[in-house]
């Protein structure tokens, strides 16, 4: 007897008429038409069911925190981080725990059910560290979390001192911490942002652990560091374990340059993670205009073969006002800076969310394969497509074969004479 059963579901990749079989928390058959005795059958009504989305790049000890002490008045990068700097001593763990929560509530009505978070190990306390942890083992039930040692303040330039910094973010590691962090761009000189590069490519080379490292968030066309990350890959044998987040001085590089450069990425296999909501609001605020969009080259990197993810990356925070966890409202976003407007275009910033996320996390046991969990999401959509469109309506969440959040169908009801009385925003 199956635990439950989805029939005539439509997935991603295109295949109609669709049935779901799942059986101890995994799915065990994936194939047209199938009628099998079950505890529960549910009829998909030819919508789309999707794997989860899963977000690459987060600040989980940030989140919802905006307007604490103050707001951002200037909009930039710099003035967030030093915004940061001045709530840090005011955490609680309590508060910062109860904010996470929050937003893992919010993040699994939303049908994310996995989320890279990094956390800063620059606090002498590591509360965030100890905050995020308990977090991450409290929700392990319904949502993998997974941890990276970020050094906002610089590795070799925060207050602490190089060794203190790096003696912390072991710390951090040791505690359970999952992958390795790094800001190069941020560090005193270009030289010391590529050094800080190598060392922390070196601990995570010894330790057998990834790497995910803001890199190159700036206009400066000039940041290069994504160079230097590729290659310390590439040197250590670190490939496909290695992230470069936002890139977004690629916007602004020469294209001769990066014409030698993406290939270099691909060589190392590195991930790419953009992230639209906030490098569209953030860069090129030192423009007067034309403004930069500043938003990395995503379709030129897919094209070298590189696999690019879209990441929420701040929810209401100092960088950030708005934002609720929906990772459709990245990919909408990510479509319309990067101008993927194609029918290909669309479906790879559907990807962005979830099948490619998967991948810059390794995530195990991910799709809608035999033998996958049986975690999934049924949109009130047809297709990746109108699910972007319309920022769909999550119908039903499961983790593991267990139902873990569900919303009502959307359905607006118009009093227009002559006209349907429920309007579904399908095209006809
Ligand atoms: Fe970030």
């Amino acid at each position: 007897m199956l635990d439950l059963l989805i029939q005539n579901a439509t997935l991603p990749d295109g295949r109609a008429g669709v049935t779901v079989a799942v059986r101890d928390g995994k799915i065990v058959e994936v194939t047209a038409g199938l009628d099998a005795p079950a505890h529960e059958v549910i009829d998909a009504h030819g919508r789309l069911l999707s794997p989860p989305f899963v977000d690459a790049h987060f600040h989980m000890d940030a989140t919802l925190s905006y307007g604490l002490p103050r707001v951002n008045q200037s909009g930039t990068l710099l003035e967030g981080i030093a915004l940061w700097g001045e709530l840090k001593p005011l955490l609680t763990q309590e508060a910062l725990i109860e904010r996470a929560l929050t937003y893992c509530d919010w993040a699994v009505a939303k049908g994310l059910l996995a989320i890279r978070t990094h956390v800063d190990v620059c606090d002498e306390r590591l509360l965030a560290v100890e905050a995020l942890l308990e977090v991450k083992r409290r929700v392990a039930p319904y949502l993998d979390l997974q941890l990276v040692a970020f050094p906002q303040d610089g590795v070799l330039r925060g207050p602490l001192g190089p060794d203190q910094h790096m003696d912390k973010l072991k710390r951090a590691l040791a505690m359970g911490v999952d992958v390795v962090g790094g800001i190069p761009h941020f560090e005193r000189t270009y030289e010391q942002g590529s050094r800080s590069i190598k060392l922390l490519c070196e601990l995570a080379a010894e330790r057998g652990l990834m790497v995910d490292m803001h890199c190159d968030e700036s206009d400066d066309p000039l940041s290069r560091h994504v160079e230097t990350l590729a290659y310390e890959t590439q040197r250590l044998g670190l490939h496909g374990r290695v992230t470069g987040s936002h890139l977004t001085s690629m916007h602004s590089m020469d294209n001769y340059y990066v014409s030698k450069l993406l290939p270099l990425m691909a060589e190392a296999q590195l991930h790419v993670v953009a992230n639209p909501l906030i490098n569209i609001t953030l860069q090129g605020r030192h423009d007067t205009y034309p403004k930069r969009r500043g938003m990395t080259r995503v379709p030129e990197l897919l094209a070298a073969g590189i696999n690019v993810a879209f990441g929420h990356d701040c929810v209401m925070d100092p960088w950030y006002s708005l934002g609720s966890g929906d990772m459709l409202e990245v990919a909408h976003m990510g479509l319309h800076v990067a101008q993927m407007t194609s029918q290909q275009g669309m479906r790879q910033c559907f990807d962005a969310v979830t099948t490619n996320a998967a991948k810059v996390m390794h995530l195990q046991g991910y799709g809608l394969e035999v033998g996958c969990d049986a975690s999934f999401v049924l949109l009130q959509a047809r297709d990746p497509v109108e699910a972007i469109r319309l920022r769909a309506n999550r119908l039903k969440v499961w983790r593991k074969g267990k139902l873990v959040a569900e919303t009502a169908e959307v359905v607006a009801k118009l009093h227009v004479a002559g006209r349907p009385n429920a309007v579904g925003f399908s095209q006809p």
